[in-house]
């Protein structure tokens, strides 16, 4: 394993990187504070900038972690006007990956999740290397496993809540 905690990351459309404490009002306006857009996670727990601002503190601390369970956050940021779109996460679970993202309703559709994810699971598997990465997502969230499976993810079952895992190994994502 070469942990490098939360590094920038790049793709066509997007940059993944660390949160600032002065993305905490635009996150929180724009997905945070969005029912529909946080209606399967726990991100709507936040209930004012304030207290996102201190979840960006947190996130900020544990950016160079190499810890077992700990949880990188990282900002989804449009490259053409800056404005972030998302939050895409992974959780150290060893060699094992549990990623978990959240997108705000005016971007979805748009193939930013799938585009977002591939560039994790690449920097995962081929920059730090991880060998398998797990995601979860309720069973009404038909969204969250399609952009899974599209990034060749496996159904594995069910865990003890009746949410949908999905699973890949380092080695199927590069055939
Ligand atoms: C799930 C989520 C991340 C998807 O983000 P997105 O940027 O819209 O995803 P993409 O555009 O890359 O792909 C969406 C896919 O879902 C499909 N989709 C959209 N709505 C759907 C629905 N109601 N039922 C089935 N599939 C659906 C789209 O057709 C697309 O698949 P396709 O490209 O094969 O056609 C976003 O909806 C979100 O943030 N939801 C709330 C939080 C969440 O559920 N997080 C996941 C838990 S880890």
């Amino acid at each position: 394993m070469t942990h490098k905690g939360t590094v920038t990351l790049e793709t066509e459309r997007l940059i993944l990187r660390r949160f600032e404490l002065s993305d905490a009002e635009q996150f929180y306006r724009d997905i945070v504070n969005d029912a529909k857009a946080v209606q399967y996670s726990s991100l709507g727990d936040y209930k004012s900038v304030d207290e996102v601002r201190l979840a960006i503190e947190t996130w900020r601390e544990r950016f160079c972690s190499t810890e077992f369970d700990t949880s990188h956050q990282f900002a989804v940021e449009k490259k053409d006007d800056g404005v972030i779109i998302g939050i895409i996460s992974y959780i150290d679970l060893s060699d094992n990956a549990l990623l978990g993202c959240n997108f705000g309703f005016k971007w979805w559709n748009n193939g930013f999740a799938s585009e977002a994810t591939d560039r994790l699971l690449r920097y995962l598997f081929a920059e730090a290397g991880f060998f398998r990465a797990e995601a979860e997502h309720s069973p009404n969230n038909s969204a969250s496993g399609a952009v899974l499976r599209k990034c060749g993810f496996t159904y594995i079952g069910d865990n003890e809540y009746g949410g949908n895992r999905y699973a890949i190994l380092a080695e199927d994502y590069f055939e």
